[in-house]
């Protein structure tokens, strides 16, 4: 008897799970909307571990050629969109029905949760708007003396690394620099890993950058199944980090005199965090150290590696683009023989537009993170054939437009002249969004130019890039498969050439 009951309730079962799997299998299907046919448990993640996500959704551009393709997490469907006119109505027209991001970091990670990348309405419109003052471009002017300084150090180290036998590694010397200038400017400690070969920054951001197997796991969790974030403990920073950061947050503002001495003239974004924290006082609102932790460690989370890579490959590619290189040089020492003793800062640097050409058309590239994630809140009409229902995801496929020939002819080739004022202005809106768009789009993106411009003008004023005999042509450099960002799985390397101009030595 109780054998029969215990097959009963399996047949059951088996029975129920059927009829859901044949639900969610069909669910594409019966809209429309093209697809690959979906794993009975993993749905479309079994690339997870395996493969990139922009790797993933480049391929799936190229298979369906479609202006959105259904996919699911499990068995949760999701919509990738390749379209620019429906990733502007996405992330821009209808913004307010997708404010808050898919991933998410779980309870059990208090940093993880309460920062601004991770956070979802209403903590994040609060979080927004007040952390907008903190990247103005008056506040963004006073970080200058970091950049500069920072900057020089990366030139004097590469002068040192230069005669070392082995060939410099690009991504960690360029992640040096990001690290000293973030690090520096978020947590207000002095980072001289340029300089010094190591700093406690570094050993965080090292950390960061580290992608073992748990690792790899809490992140596509985090991103494609937050589910069993908590579940299992995953979290957004490294344990370990936060603990130190915490550290170094709170020893830095006890220096600083404490939450109550009144901060004027923020010199740093630790300052305008302070600021922060001080006028919500004033509005009696509170504001934890949590909070404010949270928001430090996510711009040193999202700024160093995507900034410090960025660089990497724009370094790379003007290796193996003379042309390019000499355009630009010649266009930073031209800039640099008008303003003399004055240095490069961001004022002056703002205004060699082939400098921000080489930045885009790298960023076109490689956007580090090149997919847009957004949950819509309201069922949402896609178009006349779609309606996507109250809590689809949606995952604006920005990486694959950048790459598609229908916008940027000879996509593979790196031609930085798109970007010219003349030339930019006919490139379609929304086809090119490495920084994202809309009320979401990052924070962080002047502080990121400011950083790449400074750091490139003093390199390419001060070293010619070659490549060096028999390394891998670009487009050859193999993607990271466990992290989710598009970054370089391999070392990269070029060789650096003193040169020979009134300035060298003098940045
Ligand atoms: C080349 C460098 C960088 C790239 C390519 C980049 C790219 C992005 C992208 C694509 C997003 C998502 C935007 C969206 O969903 O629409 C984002 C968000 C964000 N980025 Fe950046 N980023 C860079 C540098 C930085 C830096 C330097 C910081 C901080 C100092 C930063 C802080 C943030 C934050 C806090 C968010 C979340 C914004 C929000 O959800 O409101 N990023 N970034």
């Amino acid at each position: 008897m109780i054998l029969q009951l215990l097959l009963l309730v399996v047949f059951f079962v088996c029975a129920w799970l059927y009829l859901k799997w044949s639900r969610v299998k069909n669910y594409w299907l019966k809209r429309g909307v093209p697809h690959y046919p979906p794993h009975p448990i993993l749905g479309s993640l079994t690339f997870l571990q395996r493969e990139n996500p922009s790797v993933w959704m480049r391929q799936l551009y190229k298979d369906f050629n479609a202006p959105y393709v259904g996919m699911w997490q499990f068995w949760r469907p999701a919509l990738v969109v390749n379209s620019p006119e429906i990733a502007r109505r996405v992330l821009v027209k209808d913004a307010d029905f997708f404010r808050n991001r898919f991933l998410s970091s779980g309870k059990s990670d208090p940093i993880g949760a309460l920062n601004i990348f991770t956070a979802n309405d209403p903590l994040w419109s609060s979080l927004r708007r007040r952390l907008t003052a903190v990247f103005t471009a008056a506040k963004l002017r006073s970080l200058n003396g970091i950049t500069i300084s920072k900057s020089k150090a990366f030139v004097e180290r590469i002068a040192v690394d230069s005669k070392k036998d082995d060939p410099i590694d690009l991504r960690t010397i360029c992640t040096d620099y990001t690290t000293d200038v973030i690090g520096e400017a978020a947590f207000g400690v002095s980072s001289n890993c340029l300089a010094e070969g190591d700093s406690i920054m570094r050993k965080v951001t090292r950390e960061f950058m580290s992608f073992d197997l748990h690792r790899g796991l809490s992140w596509s969790s985090i991103f494609f199944f937050p589910e069993l974030v908590d579940i299992f403990r995953f979290s957004f920073f490294p344990k370990d980090t936060i603990k130190l950061l915490r550290k170094i947050f709170r020893t830095v503002i006890e220096q600083r005199g404490g939450y109550e001495k009144e901060v004027k003239d923020a010199r740093d974004l630790l300052d305008a965090l302070l600021k922060i924290k001080q006028e919500a006082v004033r509005d009696n609102e509170d504001i934890s150290e949590d909070l404010l932790l949270a928001q430090a460690a996510v711009f040193l989370l999202g700024g160093f590696d995507t900034s410090g890579t960025t660089l990497c490959w724009v370094v790379y590619e003007l290796a193996w683009n003379p042309q390019c290189q000499e355009r630009l040089y010649q266009q930073v020492l031209e800039l640099k023989r008008k303003i003399g003793d004055r240095g490069f800062d961001s004022t002056v640097l703002s205004d060699v537009g082939y400098l921000d050409c080489v930045i885009k058309e790298t960023l076109r590239i490689y956007p580090p993170m090149g997919w847009l994630d957004r949950i819509a809140s309201k069922d949402y009409k896609i178009d006349d054939k779609l309606t996507i229902a109250a809590g689809t995801t949606v995952y604006v496929n920005g990486v694959s437009m950048q790459m598609d020939p229908q916008y940027f002819p000879d996509p593979e080739v790196f031609n930085p002249d798109r970007f010219l004022p003349e030339n930019e202005r006919d490139i379609t809106p929304y086809s090119f969004m490495p920084f994202g768009e809309g009320p979401r789009s990052c924070i962080g993106m002047r502080f990121a130019y400011q950083t790449l411009r400074q750091g490139l003008a003093d390199l390419i004023l001060n070293y010619e890039f070659k490549v060096i005999p028999d390394s891998p042509k670009p487009s050859d450099i193999g993607v990271e498969k466990k992290g989710m960002f598009l970054m370089p799985d391999e070392k990269m390397s070029v060789q650096f050439v003193k040169r020979d101009n009134e300035f060298v030595n003098k940045v």
